[in-house]
């Protein structure tokens, strides 16, 4: 194949990398580097995803552009993949000028198929935070087998796929109000009529087993629905040319991102688009979470197809992570963010964890913080790093021998051993391949110890002393070759070491004989606990159910009911620096307001007190301020008053103002203050 290209799917700009997400990544860079290792012509090319309704509500919460928001992201993206050694030959945006243009052409080809129509669609629409609501912002009771705490577009219970204005008791994940139901006007496209080449191609071979059979229970055994690829405004998008005031759905120009990074790459490398997304000597290899599933399956390829786009060679599908053996979670500490890993621990540990986990399946898969230890002590510093600190120094005057030494095969074994390794990776059975290496390791750590160089002294045992340490150091360099895809900063260090550097797979089928040894550095620290222990601490978040723990109130100054709870107190009882303390006030910042329609001086509030922290509070403010008004604000609450159930709802916290009697003000920190910021 002349040409290979790769992609990884695009990380949302709506959050930071976390170690879930690295799976993929590490995945993919290891695939890339494997085929760039063999001289392959490989691009990996990826791009921050950026459209969407929770970009929208975000830059609207933190007061800021959604271009300014999406930069920043895309900033700490790029710093926490470079530190994790991914190399991408092209980052992108979907929010880019190519982006735009491939949306705008492959619409055309929809459009010239005759595959767009117009349908009225109720949508759910959150009135408190002004917007329609996208499927991943409404929870609710599945239609189908009633498991609560559902997604707007499918159940984790029973797999079923449904619109969200079925979800029973939908409430918005923006404010928490009860969406109402809107029409409007959407574009769909009728990808029915591609049914047949879908049956075709998702039986090719460009998925896994596994992954065809499910896309065949699930969607292609009856027909398929029209995809709904339009949002009204307000969106953060593109504006769809021909629809205004639609927006491509974020979904739609989301995978043409693929597309507009590799067109970026090119314009950079004089190359045509064409070579790399229009041509037969082409290969495209997509790498995604099993999550994502549907899109890539079918919508893509079905766009693909109608646009006279490269089809994906493959698809590879791998599972979800789960930390020490459960779902990550920010109040264990097992939600762990890229940036919180590499503030304590060698991003080589992981690439090779993950390595030695990735079977190329569906499967989930645990990090294990224990076994994470374990077998990076074990494999990496006992096995591999361990062939040369127990041999370099031996030969740093004399280099290595100038004939390579009778080693009773076990170089060519391990060069033998390379076919089937390289067969691994190909397949993405890293784990496999890891074995392979390791099985190799174990074979050269005991050559060293049965000859053990370090009793080789005097001159009549220098000769075999040097044998020996060229044996052990070459078995070494051999498996740094197979190990450079997952290792990519040790062979490079190794490679300066043993002055020649690692750049082609067949560098593991020729020992090298003759050259001179740098004094041996440290290639690798052992894992230390205390640094995981640090990590999971640092990542740790209290439980927004379960905290914070508030004190009671004392019952004079608790409000009755609905209407009341705003009403001022006058302050008489002396309080002392104590009583103070235990009063946690905050900056907060309106997300969402709602007058309560029932209530007379209630206005709903939907308060951020920094990060996912979101409250819902009752003030009693109504008719001194436009709820709309009060979006984007910041003022100051009380945010450990215990939870009040009222008759509209539980309110969460009290917001402080002056004034009572239909003269309320809030108060508002000075400029400068940031939601979740403690007053003192
Ligand atoms: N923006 C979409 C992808 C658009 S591709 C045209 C998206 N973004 S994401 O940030 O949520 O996820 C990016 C990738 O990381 C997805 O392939 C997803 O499956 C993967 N993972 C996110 N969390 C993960 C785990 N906990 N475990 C393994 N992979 C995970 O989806
Ligand atoms: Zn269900």
């Amino acid at each position: 194949m002349a040409r290979i290209l790769v992609t990884s799917a695009l990380p949302y700009a709506n959050g930071p990398i976390h170690l879930g997400h690295l799976v993929e990544y590490i995945q993919t860079d290891i695939w890339v580097r494997f085929q760039k290792l063999h001289g392959r012509r490989c691009i990996y090319v990826c791009a921050d995803d950026t459209h969407g309704t929770a970009i929208m509500i975000r830059a609207r919460q933190e007061g800021v552009r959604e271009e300014d928001l999406i930069a920043r992201m895309q900033q700490a993206h790029l710093a926490d993949f470079s530190g994790f050694q991914i190399a991408f030959d092209n980052y992108g945006s979907t929010h880019s000028a190519e982006n735009r243009a491939f949306c705008e052409e492959i619409w055309q080809a929809l459009r010239h198929d005759d595959l767009v129509s117009e349908k009225e669609v109720e949508q759910l629409y959150d009135s408190a935070a002004g917007t329609f609501l996208a499927d991943r912002f409404v929870r609710g009771t599945c239609p189908k087998c009633k498991a609560p705490d559902q997604y707007g577009d499918s159940c984790d219970k029973c797999g079923a796929h449904y619109d969200a204005t079925d979800l029973i008791d939908p409430k918005s994940k923006h404010s928490g109000a009860t969406p109402e139901i809107r029409k409007a006007k959407h574009l769909f496209v009728g990808i029915e009529r591609l049914h047949a080449f879908l049956d075709q191609w998702t039986t090719s071979g460009a998925l896994q087993t596994e992954i065809s059979n499910y896309l065949k229970g699930h969607f292609l055994h009856e027909p398929l629905r029209d995809w709904d690829v339009s949002r009204p405004a307000p969106y953060f998008g593109f504006e769809i040319p021909d629809s205004p005031g639609n927006y491509w759905y974020v979904w739609f120009d989301a995978p043409i991102g693929y597309i507009a990074s590799t067109k970026q790459w090119c314009d950079r490398h004089n190359e045509q688009l064409g070579d790399w997304w229009r041509s037969d000597e082409t290969e495209v290899h997509h790498f995604i979470g099993k999550d994502i599933t549907y899109f890539h399956t079918l919508f893509w390829p079905a766009m693909l197809k109608t646009a006279g786009y490269n089809l994906p060679k493959k698809v590879h599908i791998h599972g979800f992570l789960t930390v020490n053996g459960q779902k990550m979670a920010k109040s264990k500490g097992t939600f762990i963010k890229a940036a919180a890993y590499l503030e304590q621990l060698d991003p080589a540990y992981l690439r090779y964890y993950y390595a030695s986990k990735l079977g190329g399946n569906v499967e989930d898969l645990d990090l294990n913080l224990d076994e994470f230890l374990t077998k990076v002590n074990s494999d990496i510093v006992g096995k591999f790093v361990n062939l040369a600190s127990r041999t370099a120094n031996f030969v740093r005057k004399s280099g290595l021998a100038k004939v390579y030494p009778d080693d009773g095969g076990l170089f060519a074994a391990a060069a033998h051993d390379g076919a089937a390794i390289a067969e691994a990776y190909e397949a993405c059975d890293f784990a496999k391949a890891m074995r392979l290496i390791m099985t190799a390791a174990d074979r050269a750590n005991k050559f060293i110890d049965e000859n053990a160089p370090w009793n080789l002294r005097g001159p009549e045992q220098a000769a075999r002393q040097l044998d020996v340490c060229t044996i052990g150091l070459n078995l070494f360099r051999q498996l740094a070759v197979y190990l450079a895809p997952v290792l990519p900063k040790m062979a490079q260090d190794i490679g300066e070491f043993m002055n020649g550097a690692l750049t082609h797979w067949s560098q593991s089928q020729q020992p090298l004989v003759g050259t001179p040894v740098d004094k041996f550095q440290h290639l690798m620290q052992r894992v230390d606990q205390k640094k995981i222990d640090a990590m999971v601490a640092a990542s740790a978040e209290p439980d927004p159910a379960t905290a914070p723990a508030a004190p009671a109130p004392s019952a004079g100054n608790v409000p009755t009911d609905g209407d009341e709870a705003l009403k001022a107190e006058p302050l008489t009882a002396e309080c002392t620096v104590d009583d103070l303390a235990k009063i946690d006030l905050r900056v907060c910042r309106i997300i969402a307001a709602e007058e309560v329609a029932e209530a007379k001086k209630l206005l709903k509030l939907t308060i951020s007190l920094g990060g996912d922290t979101r409250r819902t509070v009752f003030a009693g403010i109504k008719g001194c301020y436009d709820p709309a008004k009060l979006v984007g604000k910041l003022y100051i609450c009380v945010a450990n008053l215990a939870p009040r159930k009222m008759k509209f709802g539980l309110s969460e916290g009290m917001m402080l103002a002056a004034g009572g009697e239909g003269d309320v003000h809030l108060l508002i920190p000075d400029e400068g203050s940031k939601p979740g910021q403690r007053i003192h």
